[in-house]
């Protein structure tokens, strides 16, 4: 017997190198029945929705929509948005703050009036920030409010421990916290790899050990990747459309995921008042619990460092 699909309708807010790779993303993996793009410039997206549309043959049965009008968003489980600034070569995301977060000011209302229910997912970066103005602004129970904070961060910290260690990226568990910027941290004590605590991982034969000299620098690749990216073909898409059609998934099937998401956070290791990301669990009711992660002395004191430089910007904007 064939189980029907639920009617799920996902919602991107930008039809940008982001939004519209997010789209192509979910479309590919069957993520929601509806995928509805939103983007200010009409003649942009009715094109990305007539590009996504013709490869309807080869992926799973959806519905492609899209316009310049906030309606388009109407009724929409989940609203990713990805619409803001861009950040250039050399600019920082914090940079980035307050032309990211005027627009969220600007479509954030009309978007929660049409989709009152929805769970809102923010990407834009100053990430961190953007989330903080976005749950103010939109008066939604905060966990209904979040932000891809550093899931792709980890992402690409697993990526490079796998390799320096020449084992599979899903036997590796790692998070990094923080910003998802340049403050943010590899939680190295609750790393493991295969099951073992990763500061007690012995080299498998020709591998080099994950040393302390080694985790800086593997730490300062994950910080330093963005930009590199950027500077050699002018944004990031496909790793962060993978991420966050990775969360969208956590909330329309209430997956019970522990991610590092950012969420406002209240009395975590002295940390308070704050959007930043800790693993996380992730199910339908949106970004819901922070898991109780033991930190080291070390950690600790770097993730108050990094809920200092958000807090910093957020302040700018009386945040
Ligand atoms: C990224 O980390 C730029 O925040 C974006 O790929």
């Amino acid at each position: 017997m064939t189980v029907p699909r639920r009617q799920t309708k996902l919602a991107v807010v930008g039809a940008g190198a982001v939004g519209a790779t997010l789209a192509f993303t979910a479309l590919n993996r069957g993520t929601a029945r509806t995928v509805a793009l939103m983007d200010v410039n009409k003649a942009k997206v009715e094109a990305e929705v007539l590009d996504l549309q013709h490869g309807a043959m080869f992926v799973p049965q959806a519905e492609v929509i899209g316009s310049d009008d906030v309606e388009v968003c109407r009724d929409a489980d989940v609203v990713v948005v990805t619409a803001g600034a861009k950040q250039r070569p050399g600019q920082s995301r914090l940079d980035l703050a307050e032309a990211t977060i005027s627009l969220t000011r600007a479509i954030l209302p009309g978007l929660v009036e049409v989709a009152p229910h929805a769970t809102f997912l923010l990407v834009t970066n100053p990430v961190d920030v953007v989330t903080r103005a976005a749950q103010e602004i939109s008066g939604l129970p905060p966990e209904r409010v979040f932000g891809s904070g550093t899931v792709l961060d980890s992402s690409r910290l697993r990526a490079a421990l796998a390799q320096h260690c020449g084992v599979a990226t899903a036997n590796v568990h790692a998070y990094v916290a923080g910003e998802h910027g340049d403050s943010e941290i590899a939680l190295w004590s609750s790393a493991r790899i295969a099951g073992v605590p990763l500061l007690e991982w012995e080299p498998l034969p020709g591998r080099s050990p994950l040393d302390a000299e080694a985790r800086k620098l593997i730490a300062r690749d994950v910080v330093e990747s963005a930009y590199r990216v950027i500077a050699g073909k002018g944004a990031t898409n496909y790793a962060v459309g993978l991420a966050a059609t990775r969360i969208v998934e956590a909330v329309l099937n209430d997956e019970h995921r522990v991610m590092p998401v950012s969420t406002r956070i209240d009395g975590f290791h002295g940390i308070s008042d704050v959007c930043l990301s800790l693993p996380t669990l992730v199910d339908a009711r949106g970004a819901t619990t922070v898991v109780d992660t033991p930190l080291s002395d070390e950690e600790a004191e770097g993730l108050r460092s990094s809920a200092a430089s958000v807090r910093a910007v957020q302040r700018r904007f009386d945040l």
